[in-house]
């Protein structure tokens, strides 16, 4: 039995993930890399799936956790929709063979451009977050000939016990309709023809454990159903969003996603919906690790530092938002963990560390480590700061592995400018 906290387990004093010896990867790919086990990502989607089986529903990945074209096309032949909030998203997820009726398009910003390109795959609905943006569906649907199925996307005024740059559902966030505002903007927007006005999405923040906010902000979304119904919109499906957090800390374990699945299914069942959720981080989070090397040790002051060959440009987590990865050496020693130390990557900013204060086994330089639970919102937020060409992915699928994304070299830094 896997732990529910991450795919990797020591074998003798040896990393591995569904068997195969980290170490071997970063030998062969080097580091810093990112590894994912396919096989972790289909039980987490699976687990949503078969909890709902037998009412209609759709699981839309939220491809902003992990867009890799590998792990969409995984999901995708695993029978996932998607969640996308750009015109890029839809085209990553179109190319790795995504099925665009199942595909929902979120986002407060979306741009005739995108909109458009939305309109020609022929995506399921758009999460409309503003009356501008449905003004600006319709007409576009109308040149087309077609018309757009819309959810408005509604803020149900439910704070989310999370980090503040992760929720999104009070008001005063930029996202969705505001709730009590919601009736009247369903009646203003009646008169646009290319609209299907069929459904309500809601989304009110990312890696909450608690339920009670999630299962609130249904409530409200499905007493909305009801008042409109009874005016007469046929309102045929309900979009809940994503949201629920995966493990970071051995300590506080995340709940399991079929307890969740089947909060929501006990809401949405026998209500005539079908039901889209839109889980990122659950699905592949918990599937990743960030493989990097020991550079240097170094002492200041009273503070020990762990150098390493990974920085906040492939991670920003540990920067952004305090966010806590367990870190695992390679190769076990039986040292225990005598060692406390920052763990810092090479980028020039004092915020460029991927853990602080950290009690480890002592590691020196030449050692690999694992970074944990980094497979959502990991390379996703990668960027080229400080010119370091983004790591490389690797997916292990059936005991066997391969890189899903090779790392970037100087000449894809320079690529396009002059
Ligand atoms: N649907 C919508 C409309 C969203 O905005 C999001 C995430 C999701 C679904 C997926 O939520 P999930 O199931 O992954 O919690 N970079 C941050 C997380 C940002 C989440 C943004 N929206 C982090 O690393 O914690």
């Amino acid at each position: 039995m896997k732990s529910t906290m991450h795919p990797v387990n020591y074998v003798d004093r040896t990393l591995t993930c569904d068997g195969v010896a980290l170490a071997d990867i970063a030998a062969k790919t080097g580091t810093p890399c990112y590894v994912y086990s396919a096989a972790t990502i289909l039980a987490n989607y699976r687990a949503y799936d078969d909890t709902l089986q037998g009412i209609p529903h759709t699981i839309c990945y939220a491809a902003k956790a992990n867009g890799n074209l590998a792990i969409l096309r995984l999901l995708a032949q695993a029978g996932a929709g998607f969640d996308i909030v750009s015109g890029g998203e839809l085209h990553r997820v179109l190319k790795a063979g995504g099925n665009p009726a199942k595909v929902v398009f979120s986002g407060v910003g979306k741009t005739s451009e995108e909109i458009d390109a939305a309109l020609a795959a022929g995506i399921f609905a758009f999460n409309c977050e503003s009356e501008p943006e449905l003004a600006l569906v319709d007409a576009l649907a109308h040149r087309r000939g077609i018309r757009a199925r819309i959810a408005i996307r509604v803020n149900p005024d439910v704070s989310a016990a999370t980090h503040a740059h992760i929720a999104t559902g009070s008001l005063g966030h930029k996202f969705g309709v505001d709730i009590g505002q919601a009736e009247a903007v369903y009646e203003r927007a009646r008169h646009y023809e290319n609209l299907s006005l069929e459904g309500v999405s809601c989304h009110i923040g990312s890696q909450q454990f608690d339920f009670d906010p999630m299962m609130q902000a249904a409530n409200r979304v499905l007493e909305l159903i009801a008042v409109l119904r009874a005016k007469d919109f046929e309102i045929r499906h309900v979009d809940l969003g994503g949201g629920l957090g995966i493990t970071y800390r051995p300590d506080e374990p995340a709940p399991p996603i079929s307890e969740f699945a089947m909060a929501l299914r006990e809401k949405a069942a026998g209500l005539g919906l079908h039901l889209f959720l839109e889980p990122g981080r659950s699905i592949v989070g918990n599937a990743g690790v960030l493989l990097t090397r020991v550079l240097y040790r170094k002492k200041s002051g009273d503070k020990e530092f762990v150098v390493v060959d990974a920085a906040m440009n492939d991670l920003i987590r540990p920067a952004l938002y305090d966010a806590h990865h367990e870190i695992l050496p390679l190769r076990a020693t039986s040292s225990g963990c005598g060692l406390r130390a920052d763990v810092v990557g090479p980028v020039c900013e004092s915020g460029d560390f991927l853990a602080q204060d950290r009690q480890m086994p002592e590691v020196f330089p030449g050692d690999f480590l694992a970074v944990c639970t980094v497979g959502a919102y990991g390379f996703a937020q990668a960027s080229n700061y400080n010119a370091r060409p983004r790591p490389a992915e690797v997916l292990i699928e059936n005991g066997a592995w391969r890189v899903i994304r090779k790392r970037e070299t100087f000449e894809d830094l320079i690529k396009g400018e002059e």
